[in-house]
This record gives C-alpha cells, structure tokens and sequence, in this order.
C-alpha cells in the first residue's frame, strides 16, 4: 500500500476500506508517514466527506494507536460523561458524584481547558492537594470502593488523534464532522466505558454555533459508538449563555458543591440530572429516564451526593472541609461588582467573549503550556430574559491583577445586549438522540 495512491482515492472521492485507513493511521503514528502527506489526506476528506464505515475505521484506528484502558476490573457497567465543551461547564462535578451515589462506577478520564473552555481536570486541582494523576491502579481501586475516579488523560490514549488534532489545527480542517465525531469518540472508546453520554454543547459560547451542526455531530458520535458496541445517547444543549452562575475554576467548584447541596442554579441542576438519567437508562439501573430523574433528585435531597463528593476528594487526597468551608479555596485579590450603565432586560450574553473574558485574568490557557490562575472568574448575576436596572450588577468579577480586571471587566460588559423588549427564551435541553 502506498500513501500516494490513497490520498488520490479520497481526493478523487471514492471510500476508502478499512485497512486502508488503518494504514494511515498507524503509519502517521508510528512516524512512517509525513505530516504534508497526511495533510493532504485531511483536506481531501474535508472536501468529499467520509462515510458511515470511514468514520467507525478511523475512530477504531485512533482508539487502537495507544493504550486502551481496560476497566474490566472494576465490577458492574461503567458509564463515563463528555461534553463538547462549552463556559461555566462543570456538570462533570456534579452529575459524577450523584450517579456515584446510586452505586453506578463512574470511570471519568478528563481533559484540561485550552482556550475559552475550562477542563474538570484544572478546575479540580483548586481543592488543595487533589491528585488527578492517578496510577492505573489508583483509578481502578477508587472506582470500585468509592464508586468515582477522575483523573488527566494519559498522553497513551490515542495518540493519532493527538498528532492529528494538531495537524489539523494548522492546516484548516478541524471543522469537519466525520474528523470531530471521530477524534471525540476515539478518546471516549480508549477510555473504557461501556455506555457514554455526550453533552453536545451549541450555540454563541460552543464550538457548534448552529444547531443543525450540533444534531448532525451528535448523530454521527452515537452511530459510531453504537457501532463499536458503545451505549452512546447524546443530548444536544444551549450554549448561549455560561452554564450556572460561575465561570473560573475555584469559583465552578463552588458552585458545584451549592448545586450538590440543593442550593445551586435551577437549570444546572436540571441538565446534570438529565445527563446522568441517560446514564442509569444505559447501566439499566432504570428503565425510564424519569425514573432516573427521581433518584438523582433524591441524591441532592438526602446529602448523599455531596457526601459522595466529600468521599471522592478524600479519596484522590484533596482537602475535604473544602465542601463545608469554601473559605479555603484559593482567592481572588480584587472582587468587583460590574454595574451595567442602561436599563433592560438581557437579551444576548456573547458566551464566548466572557469565556475569553476569563482568559485574559489568567483562567484558562492560550497555550497548552500556559500557568494558570485558578481564583480568577465571573459571577453571572443577569441572566438571558433578566430585568436589569440601571447602576445594577450583572456581574462579580474575580481578579488577581488590576489592569487585567480593567481588560476583562471591559470585555464582560461588552458581551451583554439589554434592550427594551423582553426576549424570546431559548430551551436548555434542545433535544436528543438515542439511536
Ligand atoms: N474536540 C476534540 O476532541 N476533537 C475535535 O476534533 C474537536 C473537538
């Protein structure tokens, strides 16, 4: 087989079989094949697609380029979470230790933020002493006796998909659906899980600005993971405005054990009990999903959600009195109330600009080897459809260094649109699909 005569096959759109992709990959892998090759490859398959059976042999052959962890230790049905990515994100610290609580494994292996979306992996490392670099053995003995372990990817799973994902980023074909579908899916396949719910994220703060874009990408993750003998549901959600109320890591692991607690943002704790009913239907602890609503409900309403969050710190050596003193997460220098200068009802948060926002007080990462800032961050006060007098806060920001409060304070306001007229209300859940 020759590189040559398959770049001409997809450039000339016909399909191609799956040793032939196989080919590539492990060739591209293992170093065989050079980057401007594989680059031409990439571009020939951004403009003629790939089909249904091209998208499953390339996410198989990513999964099978590294590692593969093997969860088979670790008794009952292992159900694992991942979202698109989007602001103020932190269901994962949420709904992992509901499910937890009901006796279901969750095996999480999870990312750190780049750009304007945070990672669960960053936001974690603001409880003192939390370890997310867990041994294998850690991983698999945490989940079995406690039920939850999140840890950082390891750099072995898939590491196609990580040589691609950044030829990709330099050569103009990340917005494919079948090369995203596939790089998702090949992580979340060599991760182990046996059922898989997505949380694809659309709209102003998404890397799916369009909804039919965001059902299009979620069908084609669940056919692949259905393919590979994955339960995979996908549940398409609003990405128009932050998540909750917080945006920045200390400040989303507060507002995630308030939510634990019952006290946090309604439509929060809505989507991580939708979420993590997809999960019970997929280990069968349930068989509707508004069974599974009931008893994740019950996990906030009788402590043992955030009785579990307190046992999951503890058991990857995190401070634990973080969850009845808040106190003791790192904090913030300047803590300002941003007022807004007219009057209204918000019509439009510009989600990405705050997530930008964050970044510029240090919160996220502009590059993978950026420090970052874990005390800095928004509080949300106005929502989309809020009323806002003039002189009121819409927000509360969180800020280490007074010229880049001033950037960021600017950048925040910017994002809010208040006009007269009250706006049409966009729906969290924007739909799903299961098949
Ligand atoms: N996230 C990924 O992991 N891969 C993509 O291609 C796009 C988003």
């Amino acid at each position: 087989m020759r590189m040559y005569d398959l770049i001409i096959k997809k450039r000339n759109g016909e399909t191609l079989l799956d040793e032939e992709i196989k080919f590539i990959i492990e060739g591209y892998t293992k170093g065989l094949i050079p980057d401007y090759q594989v680059s031409a490859f990439l571009m020939a398959i951004y403009f003629n697609g790939m089909n249904e059976e091209e998208t499953v042999a390339l996410t198989m052959a990513m999964a099978e380029s590294g590692e593969q962890l093997d969860l088979s230790e670790i008794t009952g049905i292992k159900a694992d979470k991942h979202s698109t990515g989007g602001v103020g994100d932190k269901t994962s610290l949420i709904l992992g230790p509901m499910v937890a609580a009901l006796g279901i494994p969750v095996a999480k292996m999870s990312g750190r933020g780049l750009g304007h979306t945070g990672g669960t992996i960053d936001k974690l490392e603001s409880i003192q002493g939390f370890n997310t670099a867990l041994s294998k053995d850690e991983f698999i003995n945490n989940v079995n006796n406690i039920k939850i372990a999140i840890a950082g990817q390891t750099t072995d799973i898939a590491p196609a998909d990580k040589k691609l994902y950044a030829l990709r980023d330099v050569t103009a074909t990340v917005d494919n659906l079948s090369l995203i579908a596939s790089s998702i899916m090949s992580k979340k396949i060599a991760s182990g899980a046996e059922v898989i719910v997505l949380d694809v994220k659309t709209g102003n703060g998404a890397f799916m600005k369009n909804e039919e874009d965001a059902f299009k990408l979620a069908e084609a993750m669940v056919k692949i993971g259905n393919a590979v003998g994955r339960q995979t549901y996908a549940i398409i959600s609003d990405m128009n405005q932050p998540l909750g109320r917080a945006v920045g890591n200390a400040l989303e692991v507060i507002e995630a054990i308030q939510t634990l607690k019952g006290m946090g943002d309604k439509s929060l704790e809505a989507l991580c009990i939708h979420l993590g009913s997809y999960m019970l239907k997929g280990v069968k602890h349930v068989e509707t999903i508004e069974e599974g609503k009931q008893l994740l409900m019950k996990t906030i309403e009788d402590g043992s959600a955030i009785r579990k969050f307190k046992e999951f710190i503890k058991g990857q050596n995190g401070e634990e009195e973080v969850v009845d003193n808040v106190d003791l997460f790192p904090k913030a220098k300047f803590i300002e109330s941003i007022h807004s200068v007219v009057e209204g009802f918000v019509n439009e948060i510009k989600t990405e600009q705050i997530g930008i926002a964050t970044l510029i007080l240090g919160g996220g990462r502009e590059t993978k080897e950026s420090d970052i800032d874990l005390s800095v961050g928004f509080i949300i006060n106005k929502k989309i459809g809020d009323y806002v007098a003039e002189g009121e806060s819409v927000g509360t920001i969180y800020a280490n260094d007074r010229n880049k409060l001033e950037e960021a304070k600017e950048k925040f306001i910017k994002a809010y649109v208040i006009k007269k007229e009250q706006p049409k209300m966009n729906k969290l859940i924007k739909g799903y699909v299961t098949r």
